[in-house]
This record gives C-alpha cells, structure tokens and sequence, in this order.
C-alpha cells in the first residue's frame, strides 16, 4: 500500500478537493483505494455523505483509549466500487488532546494503517489545516505528501514555514525508529505495537 497524505497548514487551499479528486481517480483506474479523514472537521466524510453520529471513527481506529477501540472492520465505509473510507469527526479533537506529551503519539496511524496494508493499493489521508499532533501522526504514516497551495504572493513565506515544520517531522521520523527500539526492548512481545 502506497499512502499519500495531503497537508498545508493553510485552510482552504484544497487539501480536501485534492483527497477526493485523487482517490477517485484511483479506484476508476481499478485501484484499491482508501481514504483516510483526518480532520476533525470532517470535511471529507461529511462531502461523501456519510453521518458519523452513532458509528465508530478513526478516532477509534487510532485505538487511543482501551474502553472504546474499534477494529479496522468496523471502521471502514465501502463509498464506490475500490473506493473506502475511514471517516472522521470533532470526536478526533480528543485525540489531539489524549495524544500530546505521549511517547507514541505520532505513529498511532502508522500502527493503525500497517495493519492492513495488504487490503489497498493506495491510502489518501486528508489532513486538517494545522499541524497538530494528529497532522505528524499523517506524515508518519505516509512516504509522500502533498502540498496544495493557492498560488498568491504570501504562499512564498509559508512554503518555508511548512518546509521548516516538515523538517521537525523528519527528525520525528528518527524518533520513530529510536522509539520502535524502546518498544523492543521493554514491552512484553504481545503488548508491541506493530511498527
Ligand atoms: N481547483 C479549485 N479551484 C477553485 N476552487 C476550488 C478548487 N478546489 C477546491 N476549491 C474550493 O475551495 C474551497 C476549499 O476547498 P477544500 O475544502 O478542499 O479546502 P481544504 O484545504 O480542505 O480546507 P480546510 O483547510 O478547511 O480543510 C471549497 O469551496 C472548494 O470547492
Ligand atoms: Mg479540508
């Protein structure tokens, strides 16, 4: 499974048109292809037309509290012939809040995602206009990410200031590995996450 995230800490420039756009092109062309929301505002979800009152969402699926985890299968919304999604809503503002300060807390999707990466040939994950701890756990997860910009003169200075923050992620990603050997030495095998 190949996943795309699509991330600019601007609102409104097209993250969420891009994520669509690009995930039905995907399953047109005959591939498995599952969408990721990843924006409490549930933009993504809400322009598929799902309702998310009463059914378990990525929230969930991040699997952060043990009293209201969900499994992937229970999580995953059939939108299209080869086309899924992963839906989201305000509940995921919790997630930010539970997640900041924690170790693990930016590869709680990766873990999530590697789990069934055998199902899709693409994952698409849309992000929120911020980059939050839920917006690092997209770049974790994923080995390329798209920037859609508006092109306007102020776009320069917030390419840096995206690239500058991107490069914090980077260092992250080593993080990740230094924490995936923690986890190694000092969980029990059946307790690891499957990073
Ligand atoms: N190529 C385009 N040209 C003009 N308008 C567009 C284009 N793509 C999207 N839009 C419009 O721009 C608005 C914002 O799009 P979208 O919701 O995809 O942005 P976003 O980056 O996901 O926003 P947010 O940061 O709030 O999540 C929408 O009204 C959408 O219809
Ligand atoms: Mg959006």
């Amino acid at each position: 499974m190949k996943t795309i995230a699509i991330a600019n800490q601007k609102g409104g420039v097209a993250k969420t048109t891009t994520a669509i756009a690009i995930g039905y092109g995907l399953a047109l062309k005959g591939y498995r292809t599952l969408l990721v929301d990843l924006d409490p505002q549930g933009s993504l979800t809400g322009f598929l037309g799902i309702d998310t009152m009463s059914r378990p969402t990525v929230f969930e699926l991040l699997g952060i509290q043990r009293k209201n985890r969900a499994e992937f299968k229970d999580v995953v919304i059939s939108i299209a012939d080869k086309l899924d999604l992963i839906p989201a809503d305000i509940s995921l503002e919790e997630a930010v809040k539970l997640l900041t300060g924690e170790p693990t807390a930016a590869v709680c999707l990766a873990a999530a995602l590697r789990r069934i990466k055998d199902k899709y040939d693409y994952c698409i994950i849309d992000t929120s206009p911020s980059l939050s701890v839920i917006t690092v756990n997209a770049f974790a997860a994923a080995e390329r990410v798209i920037v859609p910009i508006k092109p306007e003169e102020a776009f320069a200075q917030r390419r840096r200031a995206f690239a500058r923050n991107y490069r914090e992620y980077e260092s992250l990603k080593r993080r990740r590995r230094r924490l995936s050997r923690y986890y190694a030495r000092q969980t029990p095998q059946k307790h690891r996450p499957n990073y």
